[in-house]
């Protein structure tokens, strides 16, 4: 079943529904029920979520949890995670709260520089685009009052604008490589518009001051954001590591070994850095920002020295453990998403409506948790204890156990061990 269509945005969501059930779905009476299930009721909140993009048909839904008990900088937190997998909530409010009981996390915004590029095409003589760019610069960023007045009103806009020669590269290559400071904001929108600006006015002016001619190829801002840095840190003495019959210098050690595997051994390191990412994404996710530029950026980060290694770092001295990491993160608790989706309006008040700096902290930390609570699974009972315990909701759920069934089931996974086929087995003995 397959089938072409032109104009499709142009029908109405009903009309969509049913070219895309008769077309592409089996069964689709059921298909269509399932589809119109997820529409709200309330109808101005379902036309918001239709508005957000193009072609909408229905929402989907992700899980909305909360992992409380985490206190950053002596501040108390609970936080806010949007995510399907199973154990990821669970693994963080357990981080939270361990390191609660040892002083909390610390973070700390290193930086907060944004940047955006014109890439552009000169065949000409460099000396005469050098000067042509020094004489222009000051009206590249005066060109650009009208989009910049209101960011400048609050502290930020444009920090500077330099001429980068990429020629070794690729033959004629140049950027416009500008810097920017969006405060509370993301920043893509402002970013890209004052590029698109640059790039009008450099092409404008280039033809009476240059030889040859400038091929403006695209102007964006770049998800890579190496100088807006945030550090977020746990440290305590190694015997207050001690826990549940392991003391903290076994404990301790072993953990600092499986950081200094994935500092060495990118197949592990990918791994570990997706744990971190599963913190990560699920916060920027639930406060309404952009998830795959927070990957981007941070994946690039974790190859920046030319060799793919771990985000995390930790070590024991003089008796104490640290554990730390640096990620850069591009965030804004003001714009975009963040003004618009109710859910991440209460997301954000929840964490006491933050700054984009102090967003930066709680996603971090998030991060610094969800690691911490995996390694700690991984090098003491091993992963799949705590993943089958929060998987067998997904098993009953697979069955359509009933609620008196799951909660029988589950207290007999208390003390047993979760497999999928013990829980098939105990599903089948309990139904005969
Ligand atoms: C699973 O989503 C994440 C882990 O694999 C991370 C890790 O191995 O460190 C548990």
């Amino acid at each position: 079943m397959s089938a072409t269509i032109s104009g499709f945005s142009k029908l109405s969501k009903s009309e969509k529904i049913d070219w895309i059930v008769s077309h592409y779905l089996s069964n689709s009476e059921t298909a269509k029920h399932t589809i119109i299930q997820y529409f709200n009721s309330d109808s101005e909140l379902q036309q918001l979520h239709d508005e957000f993009i193009e072609n909408t048909i229905s929402n989907y839904y992700l899980p909305f949890g909360v992992a409380p008990n985490f206190v950053i900088n002596n501040t108390i937190y609970a936080i806010p995670m949007a995510i399907e997998e199973s154990s990821v909530v669970a693994a963080a409010s357990n981080a939270g709260k361990f390191w609660m009981a040892r002083g909390g996390f610390k973070a700390e915004v290193l930086s907060t520089t944004k940047i955006g590029q014109v890439h552009f095409m000169y065949p000409g003589d460099f000396e005469d685009l050098k000067q042509y760019f020094d004489t222009i610069k000051p009206k590249l960023i005066t060109d650009t009052k009208a989009i910049t007045a209101n960011m400048e009103k609050r502290g930020g806009g444009i920090l500077d604008i330099e001429l980068r020669t990429r020629t070794e590269d690729l033959n004629h290559y140049y950027q416009l490589h500008a810097t920017f400071e969006t405060l509370d904001a993301m920043g893509a929108n402002f970013i890209n518009s004052c590029l698109e600006q640059f790039a009008k006015t450099f092409k404008a002016e280039a033809e009476e001051h240059l030889n040859a001619p400038i091929e403006i190829v695209m102007s964006i801002l770049s998800n890579y954001v190496p100088d807006c840095l945030v550090r977020a840190e746990v440290s305590c003495k190694v015997e207050a590591l001690e826990d549940k019959g392991i003391s903290g210098q076994v404990f301790a050690e072993k953990f600092v070994r499986a950081v200094n595997i994935a500092e060495v051994e990118p197949h592990r390191a990918v791994t570990h850095n997706k744990g971190i990412m599963n913190g990560i994404d699920a916060v920027v996710l639930a406060t309404g920002n952009d998830f795959r530029a927070v990957e981007a950026g941070v994946h690039a980060y974790a190859v920046k020295n030319g060799k793919y290694t771990s985000l995390t770092h930790a070590k024991i001295e003089d008796g104490i453990f640290t554990f730390w990491m640096e990620i850069p993160l591009a965030l804004g608790t003001v714009g975009g998403l963040t003004g618009l989706h109710p859910l991440v309006k209460v997301a954000l008040e929840i964490l006491g409506n933050p700054s984009a700096k102090e967003l930066m902290k709680i996603v971090a930390v998030a991060g610094l948790a969800q690691n911490f609570a995996a390694l700690r699974s991984l090098t003491t009972t091993g992963i799949q204890e705590g993943h089958m315990k929060m998987h067998l909701m997904n098993i009953l759920n697979q069955f359509n156990a009933t609620n008196e069934e799951k909660e029988f089931i589950v207290n007999h996974f208390k003390n047993n061990t979760v497999t999928h086929s013990a829980v098939v087995s105990e599903i089948e003995k309990i139904r005969q």
